[in-house]
This record gives C-alpha cells, structure tokens and sequence, in this order.
C-alpha cells in the first residue's frame, strides 16, 4: 500500500464517528441512494457496498429494500464497527477494496461511494475494470466522485492537521473510464453537497 493510501485509511480511522455524523441524511446522498434504488435489480439482489464506510448507503438500501442480500468492505475497523450497528441485517468485511479481483462472488449492484477521490488515474482504470468481473450484465454500478481538474488534486487537511491526499477527477475522464470498462451510463447527478467548495459527482452506470 503506497503511503497516501495508508495514511486515507488511518485518516478515515481516526474520524469514522465524525464522519458518519456529517453525512448522516445528507439530502444529496439520500436523493443519490433513492435513485439507486430505482434503478437497481429485483428484490433478493446481490450488492457489495464498495469502501461502506459507516455503511450509510447498506442502511438506507435495507431499510427501503429489506430482502437485498449486502455485504459491505472497507480497510478500517471502526468504520466497519459503525456499519455494522447502522446496518445489522447486512454482512461487512474488512478487505482491501482494490483487490476486487480476488473475489468469487458475482453481484447485481455495486455501490461505490466516494473511495474514488482516494485512487489515482491508473488505479481507477484497474479499479473499474475489475468491478466489471464481479457484477453480472445488466446490473447496476453507483460511484461517486469529487469534481475537478486531476491535475488540482492534492492534500486537503481537516482542520489544519491529518492531510488527506484526494483525487478530483473530471465529469468526462470518469464517463470515459466507466465505457472502456464495460459500463453504460444510465444517469449521472452534480451536487454540491459538502460545502467545501468541490462539487461531488454522482453516476449510476449499467454493465453491458
Ligand atoms: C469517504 S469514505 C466513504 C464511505 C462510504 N462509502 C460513504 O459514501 O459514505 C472512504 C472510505 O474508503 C475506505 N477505504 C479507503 N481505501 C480503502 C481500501 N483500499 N480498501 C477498503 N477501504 C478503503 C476508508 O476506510 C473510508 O471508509
């Protein structure tokens, strides 16, 4: 693991309960879980909440859609802890979310929010072309991003201390991304919900 990848790990860590207080019924992040849910497959579904985090999205998806079968990953243990208390139907594992390839299991959904802004450009290449060995045709991936220029990626810090490298990727680099690994784009959102001053980005692509 490269150093800014670990330090993102032990960063989130660090603030798993801070985090999950700030994006708790985040308005923008449910409407973006909503229209997931539109789109995704049947009842009964497979889904693997990609980096859950406090799995927020796992909780919101089970408390709509009861009978989906999630297994949530992520690196650290106390935002595993969380996701397990916000979401106790759904199953979570700490795993390294870039070694998707390492998995049997086949899935109808994958959600994937914002791990994105914490991979570089080939890593989002390997990252989206593995994600397309694990989700059957047909089935639904959801990814959020931070928006910007790539190029204007670099270490934000949390109150002037704990500088977290993050990683802005354009509207159209991703939308290119998401087509070379085999994804359609059903629907894509902007929103600007954080505050900080980045917009977000959200796509909801089918695997064709
Ligand atoms: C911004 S949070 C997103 C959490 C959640 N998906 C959400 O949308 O609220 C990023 C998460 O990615 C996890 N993470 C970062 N790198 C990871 C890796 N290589 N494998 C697994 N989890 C990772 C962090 O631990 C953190 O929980």
């Amino acid at each position: 693991m490269n150093e800014k990848h670990r330090d993102a790990v032990g960063i989130f860590d660090k603030y798993a309960e801070q985090y999950a207080r700030k994006y708790a019924d985040h308005p923008a992040y449910v409407a973006s879980y909503q229209r997931l849910i539109d789109l995704l497959p049947a009842e009964g579904a497979r889904i693997l909440d990609i980096a859950c985090g406090p799995g927020l999205a796992s909780a919101y998806l089970l408390q709509h859609i009861p009978s989906l079968n999630i297994t949530g990953i992520d690196l650290s243990g106390r935002m595993l802890a969380l996701a397990r208390t916000h979401a106790p139907l759904a199953r979570f594992e700490r795993r390294d979310c870039r070694r998707l390839a390492d998995l049997e299991e086949r899935y109808d959904g994958l959600v994937c929010g914002f791990f994105v802004p914490y991979l570089a450009r080939d890593e989002v290449r390997s990252f989206l072309k593995d994600s397309r060995q694990i989700i059957s045709t047909g089935g639904i991936l959801y990814l959020s991003a931070i928006e910007g220029a790539y190029e204007e990626s670099g270490y934000q810090s949390r109150d002037g201390k704990d500088s977290l490298f993050t990683y802005y990727y354009s509207r159209e680099e991703l939308q290119r991304q998401l087509l070379a690994a085999g994804y359609a784009i059903e629907d894509w959102e902007r929103a600007s919900a954080v505050g900080s001053g980045a917009g977000e980005l959200f796509f909801y692509a089918r695997a064709v």
